[in-house]
């Protein structure tokens, strides 16, 4: 893989990162365990890939259990109730967030946003990686800071392979843009008020001490098949 072939400007950055050889190392699958109790819905939300406590200090045990445990379970728990006996309670997480509208979307994409967060950070991750990943990183911060309101700021490729910061409001997702997502920060409040407080910027700050960049290489092969 050439990295000229698909990156520009201050993508260059993440482009070489992710086309680095020694983030190729195969990473495991998404964990689908059920959570217990909750297994006659349809839709299953995954357990957290890593401890509560493990990505502290970035982010406290209470903030990871608001987050995971209230704010995410009950986009799992909305979506169940509005789907049940409907055809979307047979189709995937994935096809429900890329063909619905309305609150049907809002809480599918919620739902599938959040366990794809989860694999953005792992502990112990991080770190400096080889070419210009300062102005990327800039970049990526900059449209996570300055998103207005609540959403997202998502790193995303085409079938070409070809990378893109997309900051999108509220629970808009790269897979209703025909994009793959290969790495994203939550800006919700709800994502840092615990430990941040309103200090969106400085949440933002420490995501890149946790960013798990071979998850982000993994999704990017997948983007491009
Ligand atoms: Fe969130």
């Amino acid at each position: 893989m050439r990295r000229r072939e698909f990156l520009a400007g201050s993508l260059a950055a993440g482009a070489g990162l992710l086309s680095a050889g020694r983030l190729a190392a195969a990473e495991p699958p998404l964990a689908n365990a059920p959570v217990p109790g909750d297994a006659k819905m349809p839709f299953q939300q995954p357990p957290l890939p890593f401890a509560m406590t493990a990505l502290a200090p970035y982010l406290s045990e209470e903030q990871l259990t608001y987050h995971y445990g209230k704010h995410h379970a009950a986009y799992f728990k909305n979506l169940n109730a509005l789907v049940e006996g409907k055809p979307e309670a047979n189709q995937s997480l994935r096809d429900v967030v890329v063909a619905s509208s309305g609150p049907v979307f809002n809480n599918a994409a919620q739902a599938w946003n959040h366990s794809f967060y989860w694999d953005c950070m792992k502990p112990g991750a991080g770190g400096e990686p080889a070419g210009d990943f300062e102005s990327f990183r800039k970049a990526m911060s900059e449209a996570a800071v300055k998103l207005f309101g609540s959403g997202w700021a998502w790193l995303a490729a085409d079938s070409q392979g070809k990378l893109e910061i997309m900051p999108l409001s509220n629970a808009d997702t790269p897979l209703k843009h025909g994009r793959e997502p290969v790495l994203t920060i939550d800006v919700w409040e709800h994502a840092y008020y615990v430990d941040y407080r309103n200090e969106r910027a400085k949440f933002v700050e420490g995501f890149w001490g946790v960013a798990n960049w071979p998850f982000a290489a993994k999704c990017y092969a997948a983007a491009k098949r």
